[in-house]
């Protein structure tokens, strides 16, 4: 999956005036991140759903627990699947009586059987069984020849580990082939998850679409299914549906018949069979979409979108750069795209950012569409990236799949990697690999330095039940694995990283591994390069994948001695998980001497002298030379004080990452007590010369914590004048490089920073910024018709004169918001709107998201969160949740609704004595309630409270003075 759901755009992180640009691009960031450990309430968790009738033994379910094989949340290793015959038929129309949207289905597979049994267990969840003459909810028959298949003795549902479960009168012989078919029925609900409705109007028509989302566990959903990565198998698919539309599957279409079935007209259309394949990447939609297409060296490339979106040729941007992207990956895993066709959809409601689904990948719409007149250049970016990550699944994931989802971390981490790589083939201009560094690397170390953090790697019999899988896709399978992927490739140099992966590709095709079949090849690929490192893959990468964390790295350049230790943000936290090697790391280290690269060192042990790095004669050192390595790094202060001199005159002899990256080592360091918060600030200063993007957003993205803990108190005076004061020189450039704000910068980064520019001297209270977005939206509104806001800035802007405005403007931005058919152009408007100072507009915009009319459900979380980003609608969000708790607990707790990421967001600025106290009564209020997905969000909020507090009582004097003293 393209996690990236909730990821912020450069364009959205500005909600500006009050809080500070980027204090909404932190927080949604860092709400992505979704707790990550096991919920400590094993084997207790109330049954998933009740809707599904269960009768037979599954009543122990409220008794001792018990051990039978359907208590167990994985599948017994008796039976292997060899392909399915699958047909469903989604009524796009609700049942006139009970007002269901539904699908009906039949199903049969082939299954062989590998260890004699009585027994069948095969994953369903919230399908009704139609019922034979004898009563059972399936038919066994034997394949080929052999003996008869015994009778099905009694057959019901476990609903708490989700089977069809089959008990027979005889046994299943081993190696001989079974067929088993049912009929059933499911809801097509509006839950984002399984074989599911997705709505939206067009014409003043309201037009609904069948879609799916298997990953993880829910392909159980559509039809009962083997439903485990290992278990691939062949899938023959039919889509019954109503004439006018068109159906869609993982497999090319071999035809579309009519026909009459139960007495109504509708098409039947046959796909091709699917090669083998996981259950989890399996796809049927069905819309009255329409598309694009081209084909590349044979191979059928298609955009489908709403009918309204491809008209406005909004599918264009993808369709071009698909082509590249698949040829880039063709060349890079030395090996041609394994499907006859590459089906790409936007949905109207869609809850990740983008599903693999092999040969017909789903997106939502802002990640696939793209219109030159509304869409941002970070728009535009977030579709090339995204399209590539889900385009190099087609190989590494979907080709060939980790055995269980436990190594989920190096599907998602390998893909987060290689997505810069595609993307930056389609976009060579962009320089986007830097991007990587922001929006992973920093982003997942703020997680990473917790003691609540998690090893990349969990064990197989720890991750069970389908809310254990749901916890991994976090920012540290994603980001985490990205980074330690990019430094593995980097060490091994990329030519051989592309040999190892390409010969376990070739491999392992159509086949399932666990992540050290990949060191395995990679390592093959060393030894028989005749050049073997120092140590050997295995041993290296176990130090980042199995033990949590990452280093502190300490050169002391008066002596050339290197330590090593884990870095914690909070000091005072303690770790109680055991770690295999104690909290060290095998660490290459790239580094460079007074503007000279040098060669890279191995750092081995705690503790090593590298007299290399001790200088004598004046200069200074740095290392993490373009933050390819997964750690920080701190001096002594000597060594800092130069840096800081070479920053304050000749900032271009240090790599523009390692600007970015002085300022967020030395404000994390900062958090973690190593240097001062002083020192830190003090990385700030050179920035009045800085034009470039990256060290820019770097120290934005720090300075947003220093606005949640400060923008409620008399430091945020002086602060903003100071911020002010280093943007206007910013300010000034891009007024001058656009000829008075005329043109838009050449350059990819140079257009994010020129929105930094925007947005921190707006926010900062710069007059001439102010005026001018004033203008610009005022025009708009005078105007509706024509909204001449450059798209880039239309974010900022928005946000901006809506802070600024009152009623009028809100009202004016949400009629918009409602009439706009552009997806992107409805997201800016979305987060906009919460950037009002009016406490009533927020609070009835905070009953708005719960209206599904209004703001969709897949975006209600992000929405109360944006809100809870500002200052003034921080504790309107928190009153509204706790007020609501158990309503938004029991409506949207169904999969859409990250809870998690609201928890993080609401208590984001929690600072006080008096709001642990509030947070400690929510979490005894609603003790009963519980809080899904969120259980452990809330341990952290009230940690990271506890922690703030501390914080600001040790910094608030401090960093008050030297606001007050750099500001003059
Ligand atoms: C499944 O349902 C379709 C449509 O009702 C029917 O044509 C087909 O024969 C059924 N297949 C089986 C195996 O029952
Ligand atoms: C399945 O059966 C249950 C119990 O009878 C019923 O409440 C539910 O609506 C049924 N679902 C569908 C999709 O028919
Ligand atoms: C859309 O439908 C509504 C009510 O169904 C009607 O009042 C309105 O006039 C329609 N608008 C257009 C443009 O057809
Ligand atoms: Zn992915």
């Amino acid at each position: 999956m393209g996690a990236k759901g909730f990821f912020i755009s450069k364009s959205v992180g500005v909600v500006g005036i009050v809080l500070g640009a980027g204090a909404v691009a932190t927080i949604i960031a860092l709400s992505v991140v979704y707790s990550q450990e096991k919920t400590k309430t094993d084997g207790q968790v109330s049954p998933t759903d009740g809707a599904v009738t269960t009768t037979g033994p599954a009543v122990t379910t409220t008794t001792a627990p018990s051990n039978e094989p359907w208590d167990k949340y994985r599948l017994p290793k008796s039976l292997v699947p060899d392909n399915y015959r699958v047909t469903l038929w989604p009524r796009l129309t609700p049942d006139p009586i009970t007002k269901l949207y539904i699908f009906t289905g039949n199903s049969t597979v082939i299954f062989k059987c590998v260890e004699e049994t009585q027994l069948i267990l095969i994953h369903s969840n919230k399908l009704n069984f139609t019922e034979l003459e004898n009563g059972q909810k399936a038919s066994l028959t034997t394949v080929g020849n052999g003996a008869p298949a015994p009778a099905i003795k009694s057959s019901w549902l476990a609903v708490k580990t989700q089977y069809l479960v089959l008990q027979l009168a005889g046994v299943l012989v081993k190696d001989q082939q079974y067929m088993l078919s049912t009929t059933f029925t499911g809801e097509l609900a509006d839950d984002l998850g399984g074989f599911y409705r997705s709505e939206y109007v067009e014409n003043n028509e309201t037009k609904i679409v069948a879609t799916t989302q298997m990953q993880p566990t829910d392909a159980r959903k559509a039809f009962p299914c083997f439903d485990e990565p290992a278990m691939k198998a062949i899938f023959h698919i039919t889509l019954i549906h109503d004439l006018g539309t068109i159906a869609l599957s993982n497999g090319n279409e071999t035809g579309t018949s009519n026909n009459v079935i139960d007495g109504k007209q509708v098409l039947v259309t046959v796909f091709e069979p699917t090669k083998k394949m996981s259950t989890y990447l399996l796809a049927f939609i069905v819309s009255d979409f329409d598309f694009i297409k081209t084909t590349l060296d044979g191979v059928l490339v298609r955009i489908f979108a709403r009918k309204e979106a491809i008209a406005a040729k909004q599918g264009e941007y993808a369709l071009n750069v698909t082509g590249p992207i698949l040829k880039f990956f063709e060349k890079y895993y030395n090996s041609s795209y394994p499907l006859p066709k590459s089906d790409q959809i936007a949905l109207p409601d869609f809850n990740a950012g983008a599903m693999e689904n092999w040969g017909l990948i789903t997106y939502r719409e802002t990640a696939l569409l793209y219109d030159s007149k509304y869409s941002s250049n970070s728009n535009k970016e977030r579709i090339a990236s995204i399209i590539s990550h889900e385009l190099a699944h087609m190989w590494f994931g979907n080709l060939v799949t980790l055995r269980w989802w436990n190594d989920l971390w190096l599907n998602e981490g390998f893909a987060s990697y290689v997505e810069y790589l595609g993307a930056d083939h389609a976009e060579p201009g962009w320089n986007v690999k830097d991007l990587i560094v922001l929006s992973d690397i920093h982003r997942v170390f703020a997680v990473d330095a917790l003691a609540s953090s998690h090893p990349l790697s969990s064990k197989e019999e720890d991750i069970q039940r389908p809310e254990q899988i749901s916890e991994l896709f976090d920012a540290i399978s994603y980001s985490k694995g990205a980074s330690v992927l990019r430094m593995l490739s980097d060490f091994l140099t990329e030519d051989l990283f592309k040999v190892g992966l390409s010969s376990y590709l070739k491999e392992f095709a159509y086949g399932n591994t666990v992540y050290t079949d990949l060191w395995d090849h990679l390592q093959r690929a060393v030894n028989n390069s005749g050049s073997p490192p120092l140590r050997n893959v295995h041993d290296i990468m176990n130090t980042w994948v199995l033990q949590m964390g990452f280093p502190l790295i300490t050169i002391n350049t008066t002596t050339g001695i290197v330590t090593q230790k884990h870095f914690l943000l909070d000091p005072d936290s303690i770790v109680t998980a055991v770690s295999p090697f104690n909290y060290e790391w095998i660490v290459p280290i790239k580094w460079m001497k007074t503007n000279i690269i040098q060669n890279p060192k191995w750092l081995q042990s705690k503790s090593e002298n590298m007299t290399e790095m001790k200088l004598s004669e004046g200069g200074w050192v740095l290392a993490n030379v373009n933050t390819v390595g997964y750690y920080r790094v701190n001096y002594d202060r000597g060594n800092w004080d130069r840096l800081l001199a070479v920053l304050s005159t000749n900032h271009q002899d240090l790599p523009r990452i390692n600007r970015a990256q002085l300022i967020d080592d030395a404000f994390n360091l900062a958090r973690a007590k190593e240097i001062p918060t002083i020192l830190a600030l003090e990385t700030t200063k050179y920035l009045q010369k800085e034009r470039e993007y990256i060290p820019w957003e770097s120290a934005l993205d720090n300075l947003d914590f220093f606005y949640l803990m400060f923008d409620r108190s008399e430091v945020l005076g002086p602060m903003q004048d100071y911020l002010r004061k280093q943007v206007t020189p910013l300010f000034g450039h891009f007024k001058t490089n656009t000829s008075d704000w005329t043109t838009i910068p050449a350059g990819h980064m140079d257009q994010y920073n020129q929105v930094n520019a925007i947005s921190k001297a707006c926010s900062t209270g710069l007059e001439e910024c102010q005026t001018l977005v004033k203008d610009w939206f005022a025009a708009w509104m005078n105007d509706p018709g024509v909204n001449k806001i450059e798209p880039n800035l239309r974010s900022t802007v928005y946000c901006s004169a809506i802070a600024a405005g009152g009623a009028e403007e809100w009202n004016f931005a949400w009629g918009q918001f409602l009439n706009t058919t552009i997806a992107t152009e409805a997201e800016k408007l979305r987060a906009a709107l919460a950037c009002t100072k009016e406490p009533w507009l927020l609070n009835r915009y905070l009953e708005y998201t719960l209206k599904s009319t209004f703001i969709r459900k897949q975006d209600a979380t992000s929405t109360i969160v944006y809100i809870a980003s500002n200052v003034v609608g921080q504790p309107l969000a928190w009153d509204f949740i706790r007020d609501r708790w158990s309503y938004i607990f029991t409506q949207y707790g169904g999969g859409s609704f990250s809870f998690s990421n609201l928890i993080n967001g609401v208590t984001k600025r929690f600072s006080t004595k008096f709001e642990l106290q509030q947070l400690e009564q929510f979490k005894k209020d609603n003790a009963e309630v519980g809080f899904g997905s969120g259980t452990l969000a809330v341990e952290q909020a009230i940690e990271r409270t506890k922690a703030n507090i501390k914080w600001i009582s040790e910094n608030k004097e401090p960093v008050l003075n030297w606001f007050v003293a750099e500001s003059k």
